[in-house]
């Protein structure tokens, strides 16, 4: 079987209210379309047509860029075809396959498989049932037994349960509104026998569209067999029209990746209060407690404990890291052990070796700790090295910024930096030196010696406070 897929996503997504087109709308760290496209790549198809209305190129250039950073660089079997007016479902399936004609035969395609740009999360072991039971003469549907069937094509059987319709909600009369059978919108097409249903399509409905579920009668007209796949599933494929369906899809999808967690092992404390908006990976006996969000690619190695209200975006931690609540950490990688926040922030480029510590209103940017060290209160550490064992008191400030370039401060190990000191970029600390607290360190300090820059406390003799009566 030679497959391809027609991803229709033209619609403009009005109800969105939203000057982005509804397909870049993101659901967790994703836009629609991707997700929609990574589903799609999973059956390998030969093909994968696109099709697009409202701002194509935009869209276009968001989602290649989107997937590259996803790791999937080969978009060569990806065919990007313009609707320029939306008249309906089974016109953009046939403007798709107008579009994609060369390809469609050269590539030997006997089945297409029709998705929506704003149906994302769609389970793939369903479209995999329906690909199994429906052979390559036939035509396949998806339907969902629900019990809310408002707005969606309603499935008409006949009396030995065989799919003759689908009726449209505007166009549905009162018993047929009744139905709790309806359409997802996912259809398997032979190719190419679809291609002269499709032709065939006209507008004589309410909405006067070409719809793609007309397709039924025709394929019913031709003596096709139609075999239908049944799923209950709700939330999955409802399409996202609004905000609030938008809001509603992102919860749904949160919590089946937290009890993904809660299966493999992590302890999710709460699986209704965890974003993952990206790849989250966990070695066994992690933690995570309530409203932290992970971004990127984040990876978190044995017995970690995630305190609450933190964001990791692309962060590897080691084996036995604690990241107390609150903390924020981008781009940073630690060993093991590390102790982090509460209230820490990590940026781009910072590096923890095993046992650092990292506590309190303590920053640190493009900066590696050796083993064992630690600045435990409100500092901020940029464009450091710093070696091992060292302490950095409370209040010290690396000043890294001229105003025109960044400069490196550079820390030997067992330097003991007292209390709210500032190192003055360009400036090398060496091996077990110690500065005296509130020192404004300029030059370069030597090793095993103390250095003092604070001015010397002087005592004013006979000196006399004002006294407030007089
Ligand atoms: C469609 C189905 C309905 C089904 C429902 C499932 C038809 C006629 N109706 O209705 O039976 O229950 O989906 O969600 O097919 N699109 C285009 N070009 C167009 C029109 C639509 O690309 O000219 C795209 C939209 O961007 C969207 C998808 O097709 O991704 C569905 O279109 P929409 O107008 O939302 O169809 P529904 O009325 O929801
Ligand atoms: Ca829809």
């Amino acid at each position: 079987m030679a497959i391809a897929v027609i991803i229709l996503a033209a619609g403009q997504g009005t109800r969105m209210n939203s000057a982005r087109p509804k397909v870049l709308h993101q659901l967790a760290g994703k836009s629609l379309l991707s997700h929609v496209l990574l589903k799609a790549k999973e059956f390998s198809p030969r093909l994968t047509v696109i099709v697009h209305g409202h701002m194509g190129d935009h869209v276009k250039l968001s989602v290649s860029s989107e997937l590259e950073s996803l790791g999937v660089s080969d978009t060569s079997n990806l065919v990007w075809v313009e609707q320029k007016e939306q008249l309906g479902t089974g016109h953009a399936v046939t403007v798709a396959i107008e579009q994609s004609e060369a390809e469609l035969v050269a590539n030997k395609i006997d089945q297409i498989l029709v998705l929506y740009g704003d149906v994302p999360l769609v389970d793939l072991k369903d479209i995999n049932n329906l690909f199994e039971t429906t052979d390559h003469e036939q035509l396949g549907l998806l339907t969902l037994k629900t019990a809310n069937p408002y707005g969606l094509g309603r499935i008409i059987r006949d009396t030995e349960n065989n799919v003759v319709n689908i009726v449209e909600e505007k166009d549905a009369n009162s018993k047929q509104k009744l139905i709790s059978e309806v359409n997802t919108g996912i259809f398997l097409l032979p190719y190419p026998k679809a291609r002269n249903w499709l032709k065939s399509l006209d507008t004589h409905n309410t909405q006067n569209e070409y719809y793609l579920t007309d397709v039924i009668r025709k394929a019913v007209g031709d003596s096709v067999a139609i075999n239908s796949v049944t799923v209950s599933d709700q939330e999955s494929y409802r399409g996202i029209n609004t905000l609030y369906q938008l809001a509603q899809a992102e919860r749904h999808y949160q919590f089946l990746l937290a009890l993904y967690l809660l299966e493999h092992g992590v302890k999710v404390i709460d699986p209704r209060r965890i974003d993952i908006r990206g790849r989250l990976d966990c070695e066994k006996d992690v933690y995570i407690d309530i409203n932290c969000i992970f971004e990127g690619i984040v990876k978190l190695g044995k017995n970690c404990i995630i305190e609450p209200n933190c964001i990791l975006k692309n962060v590897v931690l080691g084996d036995d890291v604690i990241v107390k609540a609150n903390s924020y950490l981008e781009d940073v990688v630690v060993s093991n052990n590390c102790d982090i926040g509460p209230f820490a922030r990590l940026r781009p480029g910072t590096v923890l070796a095993d046992h650092v510590k990292i506590g309190n209103f303590v920053e640190v940017k493009k900066s590696t700790f050796a083993e064992g060290s630690k600045a435990n209160h409100l500092s901020y550490i940029g464009d450091t090295t710093v070696g091992k064992n060292c302490n950095i008191g409370a209040g010290t400030i690396t000043c890294n910024y001229d105003g025109v370039t960044k400069n490196k401060t550079i820390i030997g190990d067992g330097a003991f930096i007292g209390s709210n000191c500032s190192l003055i970029a360009p400036v090398t600390i060496g091996d077990n030196a110690t500065i005296g607290a509130g020192s404004t360190v300029s030059k370069d300090a030597p090793g095993n010696k103390l250095t003092v820059s604070r001015s010397k406390q002087t005592i004013v003799e006979g000196w006399q406070r004002k006294d407030k009566t007089t």
